[in-house]
């Protein structure tokens, strides 16, 4: 009886009335988009939005699809003016982003962006000062315990490899920069928990960089797996995923009132590559929007831009139907693989400890 009391306490619904999220591209709602207006043209948006919706997808993102499963509005960007309410929430993340500060910014060629996660956390914090100051609209900002109840989710670690990987660091540089990358993640982390006094944190890994065309487009000579992904590439990621983990577990020592759930997002992509069909998906490692080689990818030539051929200029425009692909524009995720993902760690099959989303609030099974 005891122990069906405990079930029942276990299963029972997480009531999250706002989702604060930070991270990069793949769950940047309108950020970079809204602070670099001159980012994102058709077709980016088309299936699900019909125009450019400040997200780096043909549709929606994992981040969307965590909104919807809550009933909550999709998230705001925090750098956006316009038309948003951040009544059940905001969100930090910007494309672009990196865990620490980049060599080089926006809008320099070739730069990250400037809201790294050490401003993401200023930002946060000054939306928490001036929602629960009395002083603005009560109506567009989080009510002053939601903070406490919300849901806190992360998706960033990606742009620090990919900064390093196309410096002029060898990998074995690469994969030492590691640890302090992680650190600079803990550090956030411990900041927006000991400011918000939030009890819920959702942390995404990094996925399979390697199995992206902007990696296998201009690494041909890094060594494949059975996948065709690059696994060099693929080996370093996991080890920022390892190094992930453990900081978690020590973070969950060291906040123990904290429900802190991990999320192996890089397992749930890479089953997308190793089984494609399975998932209604062809030409894995091929970009939809994106132009020439193996890949369907030039660096320049990006999806939205426009190509000269034969005296005349031709679009880089999406392929047929976007729904049978993973990856959108070479470096970020169609919505039909979005869905797909989400799916699967919607479920607990891929957390620790193994929480559904929706019991995202609870500290672990036992
Ligand atoms: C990489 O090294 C080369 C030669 O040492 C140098 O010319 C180039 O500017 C460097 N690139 C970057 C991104 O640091
Ligand atoms: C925690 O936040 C409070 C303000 O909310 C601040 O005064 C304190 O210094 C912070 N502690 C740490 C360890 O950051
Ligand atoms: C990265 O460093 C760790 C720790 O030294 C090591 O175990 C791992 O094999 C390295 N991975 C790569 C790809 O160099
Ligand atoms: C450009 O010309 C080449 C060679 O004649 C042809 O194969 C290609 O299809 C042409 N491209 C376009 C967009 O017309």
């Amino acid at each position: 009886m005891i122990l069906c009391v405990v079930v029942f306490g276990w299963e029972e619904r997480c009531e999250f009335p706002a989702i604060f999220n930070f991270g990069a591209s793949n769950s940047d709602t309108g950020g970079l988009a809204a602070a670099f207006p001159s980012f994102l043209s058709e077709p980016y948006g088309q299936t699900y939005f019909h125009r450019p919706a400040g997200r780096f997808s043909d549709g929606r993102l994992i981040i969307d699809f965590i909104a919807e499963s809550f009933n909550l509005p999709y998230l705001s960007a925090y750098l956006d003016s316009l038309g948003t309410n951040f009544k059940h929430g905001a969100n930090f993340a910007t494309s672009a982003s990196t865990i620490r500060l980049p060599d080089r910014v926006l809008p320099v060629d070739g730069g990250f962006s400037p809201f790294f996660l050490d401003q993401q956390y200023l930002q946060f914090t000054r939306l928490l000062q001036v929602s629960t100051s009395g002083k603005v609209d009560p109506k567009s900002v989080p009510q002053k315990d939601y903070f406490k109840r919300a849901l806190y989710t992360f998706d960033i670690g990606h742009n620090d490899l990919g900064q390093a990987f196309f410096g002029n660091l060898s990998i074995s540089q690469v994969n030492a920069s590691v640890p302090d990358i992680i650190d600079s993640f803990s550090t956030n982390f411990r900041n927006i928990y000991n400011a918000s006094g939030g009890a819920s944190f959702w942390i995404h890994n990094t996925g399979p960089m390697g199995c992206l065309p902007y990696i296998l487009a201009q690494f041909p000579a890094a060594q494949r797996d059975e996948a065709g992904c690059s696994k060099t590439h693929n080996d370093v990621v996991q080890y920022l995923n390892y190094q992930l983990k453990q900081a978690v577990l020590q973070l969950r020592k060291d906040l123990p009132s904290a429900a802190i759930t991990y999320v192996d997002v890089y397992s749930a992509k890479y089953t997308l590559y190793t089984e494609p069909q399975k998932y209604g998906f062809e030409k894995p490692l091929v970009a939809c929007c994106g132009h020439g080689g193996e890949y369907n990818f030039t660096p320049n030539v990006i999806c939205g831009t426009t190509i000269e051929e034969n005296g005349s200029k031709v679009p880089v425009g999406s392929c047929e139907d976007p729904s049978k692909r993973i990856t959108w524009d070479g470096i970020h995720y169609t919505e039909a693989a979005n869905k797909a993902v989400f799916d699967k760690i919607s479920t607990g099959e891929f957390s620790d400890p193994p929480v559904t989303l929706k019991q995202a609030c609870h500290k672990s099974a036992a």
